[in-house]
């Protein structure tokens, strides 16, 4: 085999890779699609004032608008986020913000800080009824309601606090 032959193959092998890791996170939550920034600034002003003593945690946290936006409101910021390389990308942009924290790992599987106080996700239609009883599964298990603000799709069988655009706020209460 030549090396140009060989090149081609490696070139060929890493956008095969790349690729797959962009197309798996919508397997199991949503593809990457960053919300809005002006929209987030005014859900997390309308919907829910955060502020200092909140821990924010964003379900697949993308390039961390919504992290950046809570933080700079005082809150702590998680990010959960399945994608390697965003989650390396997102990292390093906020390695100085000592507000912010980013995870690399699936957040179904990732149990909730106890100072957790409201969760973001902007996830597919198909997700967000799964998503929400991991939610209450760590609300029972943390014994305190948790937040929840879904960008784009509203929760089945219960109403929500608020909405606004696109955004819908939920009390998910600890189940008895
Ligand atoms: C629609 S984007 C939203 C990004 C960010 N939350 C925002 O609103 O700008 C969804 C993100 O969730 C990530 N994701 C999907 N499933 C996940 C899972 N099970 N665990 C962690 N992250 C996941 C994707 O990689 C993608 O970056």
């Amino acid at each position: 085999m030549s090396l140009a032959s060989i090149i081609m193959v490696v070139i060929l092998l890493l956008i095969a890779i790349i690729t797959l890791i962009f197309l798996i996170p919508g397997l199991t939550g949503a593809p990457y699609v960053p919300s809005e920034k002006a929209k987030v600034k005014k859900v997390l002003t309308k919907l829910y004032p955060i502020k200092h003593g909140d821990l924010l945690i964003d379900l697949g946290a993308g390039d961390g608008v919504v992290l950046q936006v809570a933080a700079k409101r005082g809150a702590k910021a998680l990010g959960l986020e399945i994608n390697p390389i965003l989650a390396l990308l997102t990292n390093w942009r906020f390695r100085k913000n000592r507000k912010i924290t980013i995870k690399c790992c699936n957040f179904y599987r990732y149990k909730f800080p106890a100072k957790t106080t409201i969760v973001y996700a902007y996830a597919l239609a198909n997700h967000i009824e799964t998503i929400r009883r991991k939610i209450e599964c760590e609300a029972t298990r943390l014994n305190k309601p948790i937040y929840f603000i879904s960008n784009a799709f509203d929760l089945e069988d219960i109403k929500p606090e608020k909405k606004w655009d696109s955004f819908y706020l939920y009390r998910i209460d600890p189940q008895s």
